[in-house]
């Protein structure tokens, strides 16, 4: 009864897996308990190798998960320890770990309760450099920030088994302001999108030659899809037109497959009229084959190869004349090595599009990358944006334009 008529205070549950850096995920709940944070903690089999339950039990004061059926008899305890708790943080990862939960395996109560939770997760990775750098936990690592994990770390530096390299997990306190900036930019985003329309294009396109082949290029669609993601949890309705790209849907999004520039241009302008926002971070085409060939083109010996190409339409400055009431963002990549080149161009592109907001890049930064740094461009001039996790910055950029849009209305 007592307990009903607290105020809740924020909990997190820490997940230690076995690693040597297991002893730093005490410091961890200490830091976290300190400042008033309820932990709940959850140790693999492994990790109790590691450290002593029970050190993590004083921490915490509350008692810690070992076991897969530990309180059944309360009911479904170990997945009801997720809900209502601000994030699963995972640290130390494992490789092991990292797999597992890549495959959505439940065998052990963290990975059942990382399986079974509503929300966000963070991992901070720790391992022998070899093991970080093979590509399967590259596999792994890129599939569970596709399902929305965030990974944190890990650090390059002297590693428990002496050879030096990536796989140091990142200090306790940097963990803690990792996982606390996320809940900042969260809080600021809270539902500031709720009864918006929203609609975003992304990845490249594909401009067919002839049968077997094309015209692309090098989008990854990982910012048009984390900022799709983002501006659904801040409650707008989303349609995502996407390019050929092999990324899988984020939750409570629509998405239309499209293939090359007229495709996403027809996509875009059937639905734009019931739009409030559109975002456009597609990578479309800018010149297609004119007349792509119906049969595969074959080798003519000694013969240079000459494609006409004839102009896509584009979609962003089509759309200033056909829905000038949507609000329009523009994404740009540019290659110039110098903010202050990459602002210019950026300038005169915005005013050549009539756009009120375009964010601004450097291409060679940003594709294929996780993380992304930006510049944005409006009426009021440039304003740049610190390096950031693609997820991060696509919930920054989804505040700055539900801001942006606020102060239109
Ligand atoms: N864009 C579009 N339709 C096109 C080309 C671009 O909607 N046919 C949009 C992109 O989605 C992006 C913005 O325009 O939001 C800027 O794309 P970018 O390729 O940088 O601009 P371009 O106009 O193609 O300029 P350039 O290639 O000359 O830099």
């Amino acid at each position: 009864m007592a307990e009903q008529n607290k105020v809740a205070q924020p909990r997190i549950v820490l997940g230690i897996t076995g690693s040597v850096a297991a002893y730093k995920a005490a410091e961890l709940a200490r830091l976290w308990v300190k400042a008033g944070i309820t932990v709940d903690v959850v140790m693999t089999a492994a990790a109790c190798r590691f450290i002593a339950p029970l050190t993590l039990q004083a921490l915490s004061g509350r008692p810690v998960w070992t076991e897969m059926w530990q309180g059944a008899q309360d009911g479904i305890q170990h997945v009801a320890l997720s809900r209502g708790a601000q994030a699963i943080v995972v640290a130390p990862a494992t490789a092991d770990f990292l797999a597992r939960t890549a495959q959505g395996r439940a065998d052990d109560v963290l990975s059942t309760l990382c399986l079974a939770r509503e929300c966000p997760m963070f991992v901070a990775p720790a391992m022998n450099v070899q093991m970080w750098t093979h590509p399967a936990t590259q596999r792994n690592v890129a599939r569970l920030r596709t399902d929305g994990v965030n990974v944190l770390g890990p650090n390059a530096g002297e590693l428990a088994c002496g050879e030096i390299g990536e796989g140091r997990m990142l200090p306790p306190e940097e963990i803690v302001a990792a996982v606390s900036a996320h809940f900042a930019e969260d809080t600021a985003v809270g539902k500031m999108l709720a009864g918006r329309r929203v609609m975003l294009t992304a990845g490249p396109t594909f401009e067919a030659i002839d049968p077997v082949r094309g015209l692309t290029n090098r989008s990854s669609g990982k910012m048009g899809f984390a900022l799709a993601r983002a501006a659904a949890q801040a409650g707008a309705e989303v349609t995502l037109i996407a390019g050929p790209v092999a990324l899988p849907t984020p939750s409570g999004v629509t998405r239309i497959d499209v293939v090359n520039a007229q495709e996403m241009a027809d996509a875009v302008f059937a639905h734009v009229a019931r739009v409030d926002i559109f975002i456009g971070v597609a990578a479309v085409a800018d010149y297609a084959p004119a007349a792509p060939a119906e049969q595969k083109i074959k080798k003519e010996t000694s013969e240079t190869l000459t494609l006409t190409l004839r102009p896509t339409i584009d979609i962003l400055a089509e759309l200033a004349q056909r829905a000038p009431q949507v609000f329009r963002v523009g994404f740009a990549a540019e290659t110039q090595n110098f903010a202050q080149d990459i602002a210019t161009l950026g300038e005169a592109k915005r005013q050549r599009k009539n756009l009120p907001l375009l964010i601004v890049n450097r291409a060679q930064d940003a594709i294929n990358a996780d993380d992304n740094e930006v510049i944005l461009l409006d009426d009021n001039g440039a304003h740049p944006l610190p390096r950031m996790d693609k997820s991060l910055l696509a919930r920054r950029l989804i505040k700055e334009i539900a801001q942006r849009l606020r102060q239109k209305n």
